[in-house]
C-alpha cells in the first residue's frame, strides 16, 4: 500500500479489483448526478491561505467528537453493502478506523451484522439507523445496537424515498449480484475479490436476513427493503427514537438552515450536513455551500459534522474552516477497502491525516481548534 500516495491512486486500484456493478453502485449519484459533481467541484474551488514563518513544530491533528478523543477530525460514514466491496468489508473497515483512532459507522444495510462486527472488534462503533415502517423491527435494531455497546446512533433523515441511480438499474444491482452473462465475465476477471466474498461471513443483508426467517431469497429481501422505507417519518419520530436510545444521537442528512435549527432543538448531540453523497435529491446544493450557514445558525447548540466529497486532508481542512467539528467520508475509504481490504482503509485514513497535518503546517496552524475562516483565501 506504500505506493498508494493519494486517494486517487486507491480509486484507480479499486476500479481494477472490484466488479463493475459494485464500483458503479459506489460511484453513482442520483439522476443527472449534478449534486454529486457539485459536492466535489465546490470543495475544490475553495482556496487555502498560505502563511509562512510561524513556529509549526508542535502540530497535532487530535480533537474530540461527541466528547470522545479522536486522532483527527474524521469518521467513516455508513456505507451500505461494504461487505460486497470486499469480503467482511465492514469488519475490516471498522478495525482500520479503530486502529487509527477514529469512529466507524455501521450501516443498517450492511452485509456483516451488528453482532458480527461487535464480536470482531475491540472498541465501540457507531450504528446508522434507517427508519422503516415496521416499527417493531426498528425497536429491535435499536436494542441490538445497545446490546452491542454502540457508542452513538446515527439516524439518517434524508432517505424517506429513494433517489434513482440509473446505473444500478442497468446493472441489475442485487445482493449477491444477479447472474447475468456480463456480470459473470466481469467477476471471472476479479478472482481475488470473488475469493474474499466466498470466504466472507455473509452474502446478504446481515442485520435483516436473520430477522425475517422466511426471507432467505435475496430478491424478495431487496424488494421488502425498498417498500419498507417509511415516508411518514417526521420530527416526532426523532423524539420516539430518543426515548428508546439513551446514548448519543446524530442526525445525518441536514441540508437546510431551518432544518438545522429544528435539529438543534431535538436535543440530538450532533447533526451531519449531508446530501447522502449526491445520491438523493439531484439538483440540491453542495454540502460545502450550506455548511457555513448551518454552522452560524446553530452555534454551539449541537455539534456540526460534515460529509460530501471529502477526498483529502485539504478537503477536511476546508470543511473545518467553514464550521464543521469533524468530517465523515464515504467513497474515499471504500476505494481503500476495495483496493486492499483493511490495509487499504488504513492507508486511506493515513493519507488524509498526513495531508491534513502538512496543510496545517503550511497554513500556519498547529491545532484543529485554530482552523477557522482565517485559513481560507477565497471561497
Ligand atoms: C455506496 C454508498 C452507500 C451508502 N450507504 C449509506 C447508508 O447505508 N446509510 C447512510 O446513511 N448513508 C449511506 N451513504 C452516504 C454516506 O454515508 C455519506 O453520506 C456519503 O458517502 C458522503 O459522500 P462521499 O462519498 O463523497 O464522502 C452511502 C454512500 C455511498 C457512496
Amino acid at each position: 500500500m506504500k505506493n498508494m500516495t493519494c486517494i486517487a491512486d486507491l480509486r484507480q486500484l479499486y476500479h481494477r479489483k472490484v466488479p463493475r456493478a459494485f464500483v458503479d453502485y459506489c460511484e453513482s449519484g442520483s439522476y443527472a448526478e449534478q449534486t454529486l459533481a457539485a459536492n466535489r467541484a465546490e470543495l475544490e474551488h475553495i482556496k487555502l491561505r498560505q502563511r509562512v514563518l510561524f513556529d509549526i513544530s508542535g502540530r497535532s491533528t487530535k480533537t474530540t467528537i461527541l466528547g470522545e478523543p479522536i486522532s483527527m477530525p474524521l469518521a467513516l460514514a455508513p456505507v451500505g453493502l461494504s461487505g460486497m466491496q470486499h469480503g467482511d468489508g465492514e469488519i475490516l473497515a471498522c478495525r482500520a478506523a479503530q486502529q487509527a483512532g477514529i469512529p466507524y459507522t455501521l450501516s443498517t444495510m450492511s452485509i456483516c451484522s451488528i453482532e458480527d462486527v461487535a464480536e470482531a472488534v475491540d472498541k465501540p462503533f457507531w450504528f446508522q439507523l434507517y427508519v422503516m415502517k415496521d416499527r417493531g423491527y426498528i425497536r429491535s435494531l435499536i436494542d441490538r445496537a445497545g446490546a452491542a455497546k454502540c457508542s452513538a446512533l446515527v439516524l439518517t433523515v434524508d432517505l424517506q424515498v429513494i433517489g434513482q441511480r440509473h446505473r444500478d438499474i442497468k446493472n441489475g444491482m442485487t445482493v449477491p449480484p444477479e447472474i447475468r452473462l456480463h456480470n459473470l465475465i466481469d467477476i471471472a476477471t476479479k478472482p481475488a475479490w470473488a475469493l474474499g466474498i466466498l470466504r466472507g461471513k455473509r452474502k446478504t443483508f446481515g442485520n435483516i436476513a436473520g430477522h425475517y426467517p422466511g426471507m432467505a431469497n435475496v430478491t424478495v429481501l431487496s424488494k421488502w427493503i425498498a417498500e419498507q422505507f417509511d415516508s411518514t417519518l417526521s420530527w416526532k419520530d426523532v423524539e420516539w427514537i430518543k426515548s428508546l436510545w439513551p446514548g448519543k444521537l446524530i442526525l445525518k442528512g441536514i441540508l437546510d438552515v431551518e432544518d438545522a435549527r429544528i435539529a438543534a432543538k431535538t436535543g440530538a448531540d450532533a447533526l451531519v450536513v449531508s446530501n447522502h453523497g449526491g445520491r438523493q435529491l439531484d439538483g440540491a446544493s453542495s454540502t460545502i455551500s450550506i455548511l457555513p450557514q448551518v454552522a452560524d445558525a446553530v452555534g454551539s447548540d449541537i455539534e456540526v459534522l460534515f460529509d460530501g466529497g471529502i477526498r483529502s486532508g485539504q478537503d477536511i481542512m476546508r470543511a473545518i474552516a467553514l464550521g464543521a467539528r469533524a468530517c465523515l467520508c464515504g467513497r474515499a475509504y471504500i476505494y481503500g477497502l476495495g483496493a486492499g481490504g483493511q490495509a487499504g482503509v488504513a492507508r486511506a485514513i493515513e493519507i488524509m491525516r498526513n495531508e491534513l497535518d502538512i496543510s496545517m503546517g503550511l497554513t500556519g496552524v498547529t491545532s484543529i481548534v485554530d482552523i477557522d475562516r482565517g485559513v481560507i483565501a477565497s471561497l
